[in-house]
């Protein structure tokens, strides 16, 4: 595993993004914790939107995991209510630093404020299905969800069906985490950037299967799926009243 340097530090991202927002074009690397490394065809990929995300989007918004804010600032230029919140500090400065302001700092498994606000739509864009790392939390995000949406509350968002995965090497890893009593589909993985590593967290990649599942007993409905590509799809779940 080539680790380009020592420095750990909890999260990363936000720092990453930022340099690229500055205009740094050094890539990126995603660690899994059996060796593989991939990185990304576009390591400036979150500094952008996918227009499906704007067309969805009603009312008032909270994106979760906002990451660079691209995603807040086409809400608002959409004349949107938008929210923000990551867990990710130096994501909040950069968000603030491109001018918005109704964000913070939060982990939507351990909420704070979102418990206090009622929204229109959820937005989970850029695969942000997968922060929940588990089947639990997915299960505890999507119930918390409940709470704090409107009657008529939507989320949309992004998940990768990786049973649907034609790589050798990601369904060794599957059988692995099989073995170990593991959901198949989570992964162990850190980020590696210039002199630094981030720490090592969980991510789920969860099939349409397991999500109508859950949404089913966390009081949604999936309204529907679309294919994105070989593997990832965009849902959109519908509160049931
Ligand atoms: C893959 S990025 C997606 C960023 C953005 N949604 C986009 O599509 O450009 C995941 C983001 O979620 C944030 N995040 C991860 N776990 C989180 C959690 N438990 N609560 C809130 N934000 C989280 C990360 O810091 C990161 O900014």
């Amino acid at each position: 595993m080539a680790l380009h340097g020592p420095k750990t530090q909890k999260n990363i991202f936000g720092l990453i993004l930022s340099s690229y927002f500055h205009g740094d074009t050094t890539p990126y690397s995603v660690v899994r914790d059996d060796g593989h490394v991939e990185y990304p065809n576009d390591p400036t990929e979150y500094l952008s939107v996918e227009d499906w995300y704007l067309k969805n989007a009603k009312g008032k918004v909270l994106d979760v995991g906002c990451g660079s804010g691209s995603y807040l600032l086409a809400f608002q230029k959409k004349g949107l209510s938008a929210y923000g919140i990551d867990i990710d500090e130096q994501c909040i400065q950069l968000c603030k630093e491109r001018g918005l302001q109704s964000l913070w700092k939060e982990n939507i498994l351990k909420p704070t404020r979102t418990k206090k606000l009622l929204f229109d739509t959820i937005v989970l864009a850029g695969n942000n299905l997968g922060i929940a790392g588990s089947l639990e939390n997915i299960e505890k995000m999507l119930r918390h969800f409940h709470d704090i949406t409107t009657e008529q509350g939507t989320v949309i968002g992004e998940g990768l069906n990786f049973t649907k995965t034609t790589s050798p090497v990601h369904k060794k890893y599957a059988d692995m985490q099989r073995k170990k009593g593991r959901f198949a589909g989570v992964m162990t993985m850190r980020l590696d950037y210039k002199d630094m590593v981030g720490e090592w967290f969980d991510w789920i990649h969860t099939p349409e299967k397991e999500l109508k599942a859950i949404a089913k007993k966390t009081g949604w409905k999936v309204e529907s799926t679309q294919k994105k590509d070989g593997v990832h799809y965009r849902f959109i779940l519908k509160k049931v009243p």
